[in-house]
């Protein structure tokens, strides 16, 4: 959502490093950007609706590109309050144009705070409920912007992330966190602000993280943390070990491609050192033995999209080895439920960003109520891994394509790999894991192959299923979860009607929904379960619904009843999800390039979810 970035700096600057910086942030999702900079104390702006590239139209049309200044700050908005505007889009001033701001997040009590401005003579220019900020700010100005902001955040409700510029203060950037991200940066006479690391990179690896009650000043050789009394924080700041190339698209049209073509690495990473020859051998959690032995009577996930999807894998999982109460529950609804979590539970919090608000309200709640929390994140010194007792991060590098991919079969693999060990600690080792978790270990090179081989079969399938308005995805156990995610992937980038259910289910209201124009996408077990989907699958062609399984290669009796089949590798049951997730991410990434969409930038999509 809403991205934020800025510089201030004792060497010259200028407008199309403020649009880098943006062009860094794009896939957080937008509709809109500005940017606004200090020339000779008046600050200037431009904003557009639309792409980034059109802003940077705009600049080019008007010279402005290689316009130097010391001070700017920039912001691309998802929009809440108001619709996709100019007028709409920040930064925001005040009436006389001497303040500029840029706010993520939203402001609870606007309407009210407005109301008021409004009494006193301010005049609004935009629909947005971030304007109040930038007029009490001007209200509040004595001498000192510091002094102007504080007393402003005092009077907010709601969430931010700010950055304000003062037109006499070309060497200095006030910024504020409270619920939305914001990270701040020093090196050799230039500081930097931006909501997360991927605009900083270019420039340092030492990042420091806002918390929420935080306030930075910016100056060009330092920065200087604050409470929101004014009190000096110090706190050191974090090395980051991502390079700046892996936010690179390295020759791949997408980002969303190479990130799927990424995955035999990526998985490999999130294991490194923590599954060794089949051993669950997690360092990071090893002080919890005694509380998971002694103590834990309970798992409870909570996430949303595609990291609850993993998670629901990961039920089957624990479910099938072990007898541990394992409860899952999409953080929107947890947060607003009585969730039976205490100091016995173990709360698992699964996040690729770690900003998802939703998420990260449940990770209080259940620490307000005792839970350990350990977070399972992408984004090292995310809020998420902040505000959780315990954090394991996925190693994966940055995920910049919206659609989650190679996070997803990461999680899997590392939730896989620490259940076993809660399992293990609990009874004792276990062979049949023994076996799954060797597997595990293989799927990198299972992929290379998978990924170096689909592409032609594949390319028929979508010429073929693009058109359909509306996919059925079934599967049973562990082919459920896969279901979810397949066509969660298919509908966030193609559009087409997505949704997935167990098979089972069908015949208790979704199969009255099928006829020869609404295609069903069956993921076909190698075990148990495989006579019962054959049956599901059945059904569904009764219906005059086309059918495409995914099947093992030797599965010849099922491709012969289906009109399409996706060969799929013989593997244990549990690893169904991960094994099938590469083909329904290239199916749904196809769909979308047929249809001629961007992957990389779905409709209404955020990477980051940081609003309610
Ligand atoms: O960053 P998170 O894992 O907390 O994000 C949760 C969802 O917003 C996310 O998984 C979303 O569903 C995916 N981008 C879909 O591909």
């Amino acid at each position: 959502m809403c991205g934020i970035v800025g510089f201030v700096s004792d060497k010259k600057i200028k407008v199309s490093d403020l649009i880098l910086g943006l062009k860094k942030l794009e896939y957080r999702g937008y509709d809109s950007s500005g940017i606004a900079y200090n020339c000779d104390n008046k600050i200037k702006y431009i904003k557009k609706t639309g792409r980034i590239s059109e802003l940077e139209k705009v600049a080019l049309d008007h010279n402005l590109l290689e316009e130097p200044f010391y001070c700017g700050i920039a912001h691309t908005r998802w929009a809440t309050h108001g619709m996709v505007s100019e007028q709409n889009s920040h930064p925001h001033m005040d009436c006389k144009e001497q303040f500029a701001v840029i706010h993520n997040g939203i402001i609870e009590n606007f309407q009210e705070l407005k109301n008021q401005l409004e009494d006193r003579g301010h005049v609004f220019k935009s629909q947005t409920d971030s304007e109040v900020i930038v007029h009490l700010i001007e209200e509040n100005f004595k001498k000192d912007l510091l002094q102007a902001v504080l007393a402003t955040l005092n009077l907010l409700k709601g969430t931010y992330a700010i950055a304000v510029m003062h037109k006499d203060s070309p060497n200095e950037i006030i910024a504020a966190r409270k619920g939305s991200p914001l990270v701040v940066s020093n090196i050799e006479g230039i500081s930097m602000l931006a909501s997360d690391v991927t605009p900083l990179l270019k420039y340092s690896k030492d990042m420091l993280f806002l918390n929420d009650g935080e306030v930075a000043v910016l100056t060009p050789n330092k920065y200087y943390i604050y409470d929101l009394e004014g009190k000096p924080i110090h706190r050191n700041p974090t090395k980051i070990f991502w390079d700046e190339s892996l936010a690179e698209k390295s020759g791949y049209p997408h980002f969303m491609l190479k990130e799927i073509f990424e995955q035999p690495h990526s998985l490999k990473s999130a294991l490194v050192g923590r599954l060794v020859n089949g051993e669950p051998q997690i360092q990071e959690i090893k002080y919890l033995y005694d509380f998971v032995k002694n103590k834990m009577n309970k798992i409870y996930v909570v996430a949303c999209g595609t990291s609850y999807h993993a998670g629901v894998a990961t039920k089957y999982f624990v479910n099938k080895y072990s007898n541990i109460d394992f409860e899952i529950e999409v953080a929107s609804e947890f947060r607003y439920m009585n969730p039976q979590v205490d100091d016995r539970t173990l709360v698992l919090a699964i996040s690729q960003s770690g900003e998802t608000i939703d998420t990260l309200e449940g990770v209080r709640i259940a620490k307000n109520k005792g839970a350990f929390v350990l977070a399972i994140s992408n984004v090292v010194g995310s809020t998420i891994s902040r505000e959780s007792d315990a954090v394991l991060y996925m190693n994966t590098g940055p995920e910049i394509g919206v659609a989650a991919t190679k996070t997803y079969t990461a999680q899997i693999a590392l939730l896989y790999t620490l259940a076993s060990q809660i399992i293990y600690w609990k009874y004792g080792k276990n062979n049949e894991i023994e076996k799954v978790l060797k597997e595990i270990e293989k799927v990198p090179k299972i992929y290379e192959e998978l990924l170096n081989n689909t592409n032609g079969h594949m390319m028929e399938l979508v010429k073929k299923y693009k058109n359909f308005k509306d996919m059925m995805y079934i599967g049973r156990n562990f082919g459920y979860p896969a279901a979810m995610e397949g066509a969660l992937k298919l509908k966030e980038i193609s559009y087409i009607n997505a949704i997935a259910y167990q098979a089972g289910e069908l015949k208790h209201g979704p199969i009255a929904l099928l006829d020869e124009n609404f295609p069903v996408f069956a993921i076909v077990p190698f075990g148990g379960l495989r006579d019962k989907m054959i049956s599901n699958i059945m059904e569904v062609k009764a219906r005059g619904a086309k059918v495409i399984v995914l099947v093992s290669k030797e599965d010849t009796q099922t491709k012969k009843i289906a009109d399409d089949f996706i060969d799929v590798p013989i593997v244990s049951e549990p690893l169904l999800p991960l094994i099938v997730a590469p083909l329904t991410q290239l199916f749904a990434y196809y769909i979308a390039i047929e249809k001629h969409l961007d992957p990389d930038k779905p409709r209404n999509l955020a990477k980051s979810v940081t609003v309610e």
